[in-house]
C-alpha cells in the first residue's frame, strides 16, 4: 500500500466518483478524502472520508488543508461546457479562481502537497484546430467559456510549474462515457444517455446531428490513463500543459448502430440544440502520440467493445 493523502475536489462529479473508488483501492480508504458541494450518491461515500468543500471558498479550503496535510490533490470541480455557456461569468470564476487557489497552496512549502491533476478537455481546441489528427500544438482559438478556462488553466498550470516547481499533470479528456455515475451538463453527455435509452427500451431524442464526430474515451480507460500520468516519473513528463488523450471518434449515428447490434430495434431521432454550435467548434480525431511516447498511453477499449461492457454493466444495476 502506498503511503500518502490524497484529496479529490469534484469527488461527486462524473469522472470524480469512479476515481475515488480506484483510488481507495490503491491508496487505502482512509487515506482518500472525496470532497465536493454535495456529496454524492452510492457507497463510495460511505466508505471512507467525504467533506463539504466549495473550492472557492478559501477559509474552509484552508482548514481541509490543515485538517488532512494530503499530499496528491485531483482538483476536478468545474462547470462543463454546456453548463458554462448558461452561466458564463461563474463558470470563469469556479472554473480559474478554483484552480488558483489548489495552485497557491502547492506552491507553499508547509503544505506538503507533492503533485496536483486538474483536468483539461478538447475543448481547449477550436474551429482552427486541425478537426483530423489533432496535433499536441497547434492553433488554440477555444469558443466556449469552458474550453477558454481549459485552455488558460494549461497555461497557468505550466506557469506554476516553470516558475514555482508546482508538480502538475493534465490530461486532455475527450467525452467520457460510463456506468457507474451520471454526467453533467458535458456537450458529450448524449454518448452516456444513449445507452440508458437503449435500455429503457425508448428512443434516443440526439441533441446533436447526424455525422457529429467527436472523440471519446470508455472510464476505464480515462481512470487508467489519469493514474498512469499522475504516477509516472517526474523526468517522463516532458511536457507541462496538458496531454492529447484518445480512445475512439464516432457521431451518433455510428453509436447508434453499435447498440442495434445489441438492441436491433432501438433507434435514434435527431433534434439538435445549441451544443450542436459547440460540437462542431472541437475536434473529430486526436493525435495523442506524444502521451504513449513521453509515459507509454494505449486505449483499450473501441466502440462495440465499450458498448458490450457498457450495456451488460447497466443492465446489473
Ligand atoms: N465532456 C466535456 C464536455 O462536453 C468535454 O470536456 O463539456
Amino acid at each position: 500500500m502506498i503511503k500518502e493523502t490524497v484529496l479529490v475536489i469534484g469527488a461527486s462529479g462524473q469522472l470524480g466518483t469512479e476515481l475515488v473508488e480506484t483510488l481507495r483501492g490503491i491508496y487505502g480508504e482512509s487515506n482518500v478524502i472525496a470532497s465536493d458541494i454535495r456529496k454524492g450518491e452510492g457507497a463510495v461515500f460511505e466508505n471512507g472520508p467525504f467533506e463539504v468543500l466549495d473550492i472557492l471558498d478559501t477559509v474552509r479550503w484552508r482548514e481541509i488543508l490543515t485538517k488532512y496535510k494530503p499530499t496528491h490533490i485531483y482538483h476536478l470541480a468545474a462547470l462543463l461546457s454546456a453548463t458554462a455557456e448558461v452561466n458564463p461569468e461563474y463558470a470563469w470564476k469556479l472554473n480559474m479562481d478554483g484552480l488558483f487557489h489548489v495552485l497557491d497552496a502547492a506552491k507553499e512549502e508547509g503544505t506538503g502537497i507533492k503533485r496536483v491533476y486538474w483536468p483539461s478537455s478538447i475543448a481547449a481546441f477550436g474551429p482552427n484546430t486541425p478537426r483530423r489528427n489533432t496535433p499536441q500544438y497547434g492553433p488554440m482559438d477555444p469558443t466556449t467559456v469552458y474550453g477558454i478556462t481549459k485552455y488558460t488553466g494549461e497555461l497557468y498550470i505550466q506557469y506554476y510549474k516553470n516558475r514555482y516547481g508546482v508538480d502538475t499533470r493534465s490530461l486532455r479528456y475527450p467525452g467520457l462515457i460510463g456506468y457507474k455515475s451520471a454526467p453533467g451538463g458535458g456537450t458529450t453527455d448524449y454518448a452516456v444517455q444513449i445507452y440508458h435509452d437503449a435500455l429503457a427500451g425508448v428512443e434516443h431524442e440526439c441533441f446533436l446531428k447526424e455525422g457529429t464526430v467527436l472523440p471519446m474515451l470508455y472510464m476505464p480507460d480515462a481512470i487508467r490513463a489519469t493514474l498512469e500520468v499522475m504516477h509516472a516519473q517526474e523526468e517522463k513528463i516532458n511536457m507541462r500543459m496538458s496531454y492529447n488523450l484518445a480512445g475512439m471518434s464516432f457521431g451518433p449515428e455510428e453509436i447508434t448502430q453499435s447498440i442495434q447490434k445489441h438492441l436491433p430495434d432501438f433507434k435514434t431521432i435527431y433534434k439538435p440544440d445549441y451544443r450542436q454550435a459547440i460540437a462542431e467548434s472541437w475536434p473529430a480525431v486526436i493525435d495523442d502520440s506524444l502521451a504513449n511516447d513521453h509515459w507509454g498511453w494505449k486505449p483499450e477499449f473501441d466502440l462495440d467493445s465499450m458498448t458490450t461492457d457498457m450495456l451488460l454493466n447497466l443492465k446489473k444495476l
